[in-house]
């Protein structure tokens, strides 16, 4: 059983900090929780905390508010549920405002009937307003709303900000570089949700549906404090995997058929994205392992090259070659190799990017671009993590190659952390070696 840390207030705390120190003088930035949805006739879906919201705050209930303003001291307000004896009995506990004020930081706290008049009196003033634009339909509502509700009294002195800010550039770029406390984190979901797919590969079997094995893969997750999947899994077997968002997860497992699964789980808000595939009978035939060694040697390829400095581009030219090369050796692609290369011809089967950032969101925020000219992707730093995730799909219905390879369909991911020294590869626990695969699936 893993010990888990987790993150404090004063990390909280220190973001807001950081995200003060970009703001100009006399600013506000407000940022709005996620609203509980409805998803059936008195049911609810599981709620997920606003992932901006959840970085400044730690705050995981709904329908909360954050405002901070920047002014000779700085301060922070937020709006919350207050507490209710009978809401409570149904529903849950809430945490009501003098213990948001007490656990979580803030310097005030309200309860959300108090925002429809603190909020045109917390803005009248303020040169510049943040918020991120367009993210939260309500929200863009309610700042048109206070803006209009602060302009209507300027006949009487009030003035409202000049400036409307879209907050996410600051937001993406805090985001994008991870603390050593959330690298702790990303390495403990790490290993939990490799542990998940070592199970999957232990539990599967010839004649197994796909959801029995997704059911081992949220067990594994939920037994070790990962109670929720960071993203719906992918179970595929077969030529299932060639569907590359597959999620139905309701077909019978074939012998002498691969099994793609794509699942990681979340821990205090953060995403492992993990892929493995397997022989579902535990030996690969001699076509599915040529494949799915090339694959591996391009995803190998790609981590050992991982450092401050090289940038997405130069990974996907090198995995372009191999896996090219790799596919004309194989047969698979025909013609003038310079030429195959040339062209990246690899991309009819590698239909997808190699890779994207990672953190509290599994396609994380964060800008791929070096700067606004936009010509150049950036280059990697100490702290960014990202996933690298090649994969070779060749559908049952492709009738340009041998049957052998009809119906293959690999990708291999794991999450990788920049750091100063190169890199740091984040999934430890999960076989990826056809050794390692084959002489796990052997013993179970
Ligand atoms: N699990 C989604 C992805 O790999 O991007
Ligand atoms: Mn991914
Ligand atoms: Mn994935």
């Amino acid at each position: 059983m893993i010990k888990h840390t987790l993150l404090s207030v004063n990390d909280f705390r220190l973001r807001r900090e950081k995200l003060f120190a970009s703001l100009p003088d006399n600013s506000i930035a407000v940022f709005a929780a996620n609203n509980e949805v409805t998803r059936s006739n008195d049911t609810e879906y599981l709620f997920c905390q606003d992932k901006n919201f959840y970085y400044l705050t730690g705050f995981n209930e709904p329908d909360a508010l954050l405002v901070m303003v920047k002014s000779a001291q700085n301060s922070c307000y937020l709006f919350c549920r207050e507490k209710d004896e009978l809401q409570e009995v149904w529903h849950g506990r809430r945490i009501g405002q003098e213990n948001a004020k007490a656990d979580y930081g803030f310097d005030h706290a309200y309860t959300l009937a108090d925002i429809e008049q603190m909020l045109p009196e917390l803005i009248n003033g303020k040169a510049a307003l943040y918020y991120l634009q367009g993210a939260n339909p309500s929200l863009d509502l309610q700042v048109a709303s206070w803006l209009k509700q602060v302009k209507a009294g300027s006949r009487t002195g009030n003035k409202a900000p000049q400036t409307l800010v879209d907050a996410k550039p600051l937001l993406d770029d805090m985001r994008l570089f991870k603390s050593e406390n959330e690298l702790t984190i990303m390495r403990q979901v790490n290993v939990i949700s490799g542990g998940a797919h070592q199970r999957a590969m232990e539990k599967s079997a010839v004649g197994k549906f796909e959801y029995q094995i997704e059911a081992e893969i949220l067990h594994e997750f939920a037994r070790h404090g990962a109670r929720f999947a960071a993203y719906n899994s992918i179970v595929a077997g077969g030529d299932n995997a060639n569907i590359l968002h597959y999620t139905d997860n309701c077909e019978v497992l074939a012998d002498n058929d691969l099994l793609l699964i794509d699942a990681g789980g979340e821990l205090a808000g953060y995403a492992a994205d993990i892929t493995r595939t397997f022989p579902i009978n535990g030996k690969f035939t001699d076509a599915q392992k040529a494949i799915y060694q090339l694959v591996l040697d391009s995803q190998i390829a790609a981590i050992e090259a991982i450092k401050p400095g090289c940038n997405f581009a130069h990974l996907n030219t090198l995995v372009g070659e191999i896996l090219t090369t790799g596919l004309y050796d194989l047969g698979i692609l025909q013609g003038d190799l310079a030429e195959l290369i040339n062209e990246n011809a690899c991309k009819k089967y590698f239909i997808h990017g190699l890779g994207h950032w990672l953190g509290l969101d599994v396609h994380d925020v964060g800008d791929y671009q070096a700067n606004d000219k936009r010509e150049q992707l950036r280059a990697f730093e100490t702290g960014m993590v990202m996933t690298i995730e090649p994969g070779i799909y060749i559908p049952a219905t492709d009738e340009s190659v041998d049957a052998k390879w009809r119906g293959i369909g690999v990708r291999i991911e794991d999450n990788i952390a920049v750091t100063d020294q190169g890199h740091e590869n984040l999934t430890v626990n999960a076989p990826k070696s056809v050794h390692d695969i084959e002489a796990l699936m052997a013993r179970s």
